[in-house]
């Protein structure tokens, strides 16, 4: 009998059987065949220390023996009171209180639910929508749905369901323009702006690099610039940092490239190391304090079951320490070098007829090709090649764990390459 299990993102007519996992160790899992792939992706995204890691392993199993979990509604517990005054420290300055949920989607529906408060509280009832960017994604649930790019996004045929709001274009300048190069995307945001501030409660974005709607990268002046906008037109600026944040960008955060503090940050994937769901919503004390106050309106209802779980702040608490003890940032720099001179630094990959684009930013490294068929193989291609590797849409990409070795590196940009290599 087929497995009962329904799978994401997956067309149930012609869906290829899942391979199936047995184990993980470093950057590799191994399926019940007995091969053994590495992962390209880790895991969408948030496996940075590879599978098995025994110091986050040994975090789970100690905080295991001691709590597994109590509900934070009245209560309070170390891992949760740590990992915040930890997520404080590392996250920019004035980002100082913390809101705990289960996932990036849930993480993203509180920071959108704060901004709606805060100017409700502030007298200002009538910014109850969202500016958000083309090629946005920001996750599945329902408010997320609503402020993913609503055309060529994977949930359009939701339109009439999910509340309306507001887009702008996506930004164009790539990561190394010149200030004067972003001036075209950040006139487009003003204009947004001045026609719609009054209903507008906050700005969201993924900053620098535009995840899952494309691996569309920008330049730190459109995030200076956009936080002038904000503070211009009273409106919030909430980056959502489940993918750029813990390294992906080269930077602790994205915002760190550009030197500036959002009202609201979103964090998840990489926060646990991937070894649990979960996720921080932080808030600086100007929006926090605006919740300080008599009615009753004031208090801020939300309170997902699980947050603060006390195994998934004990493994993130490990996670951060590792992160820093074994220089991570300096790992990813070393990805980033080997990116950039062996997958965007090669021209005949560049010049082939079917290839738009090669980009990297971080341990980031995208292939954008003209047309979707052109990756039609390249899964099988990288899996033939030892290498866990999927496409979607018209891009290639790499997003591997930290610990990924350079011989690893090597082996994922050859399958990456391999589909057009094959083909010429
Ligand atoms: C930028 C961004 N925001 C939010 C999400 C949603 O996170 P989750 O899948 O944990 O709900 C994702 C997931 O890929 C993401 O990339």
């Amino acid at each position: 009998m087929p497995s009962p299990v329904w799978h994401p993102y997956a067309h149930l007519k012609t869906q290829a059987a899942a391979p199936r996992v047995v184990g993980g160790r470093g950057t590799r899992f191994t399926l019940d065949t007995g091969e053994s792939l590495l992962d390209a992706t880790c895991s969408w995204w948030c496996m940075i220390h590879g599978y098995g890691h025994p110091r986050l392993v040994d975090a789970i199993k100690q905080q295991a023996d001691t709590l597994c979990h109590v509900m934070l509604g009245g209560l309070t517990h170390d891992p949760a009171d740590q990992l915040a005054r930890e997520l404080v420290r590392l996250t920019p300055d004035g980002l100082e209180h913390v809101f705990f949920s289960d996932s990036g989607s849930v993480g993203m529906e509180v920071a959108m639910k704060m901004a709606v408060q805060y100017h409700h509280l502030r007298g200002h009832s009538g910014k109850r929508r969202m500016l958000s960017l083309m090629k946005a994604y920001h996750g599945d649930t329902a408010g997320c749905m609503a402020v993913c790019d609503p055309e060529e996004g994977m949930h359009s045929l939701f339109a009439g369901y999910l509340p309306e709001h507001h887009f702008a274009p996506a930004p164009k300048a790539p990561y190394g323009a010149t200030a004067q190069q972003v001036e075209a995307d950040l006139a487009a945001l003003r204009s947004v702006l001045e026609q719609h501030h009054h209903e507008i409660a906050a700005l969201l974005m993924e900053p620098l690099l535009q995840a899952a709607g494309g691996l569309n990268m920008t330049s730190p002046h459109y995030l200076r610039g956009a936080r002038a906008l904000c503070d211009e037109f009273d409106v919030l600026l909430v980056f959502d940092e489940v993918a750029t944040g813990f390294g992906r960008t080269g930077k602790m955060f994205a915002a760190d490239h550009a030197d500036i503090t959002p009202d609201i940050m979103v964090l998840s994937k990489g926060l646990t190391g991937g070894y649990l769901g979960h996720a921080a919503t932080l808030a600086t004390t100007r929006v926090h304090n605006t919740f300080i106050g008599d009615s009753q309106l004031h208090a801020f209802m939300h309170g997902p079951t699980f947050m603060g779980n006390p195994l998934a702040c004990r493994v993130a608490l490990e996670s951060l320490r590792v992160f820093e003890e074994e220089d991570y940032l300096g790992k990813i720099s070393h990805l980033n070098a080997i990116l950039t001179r062996e997958l965007a630094g090669d021209d005949s990959l560049r010049q082939h007829p079917a290839v738009a684009d090669v980009r990297v930013l971080g341990a980031t490294g995208v292939i954008e090709v003209y047309d979707a068929s052109s990756l039609a193989h390249a899964a099988d291609i990288a899996r033939s090649r030892g290498v866990w590797l999927r496409s979607f849409g018209r891009w290639l990409y790499t997003m591997p764990a930290y610990i990924t070795s350079d011989e690893e590196m090597r082996q994922i940009i050859d399958a990456m390459k391999a589909p057009f290599l094959d083909a010429a």
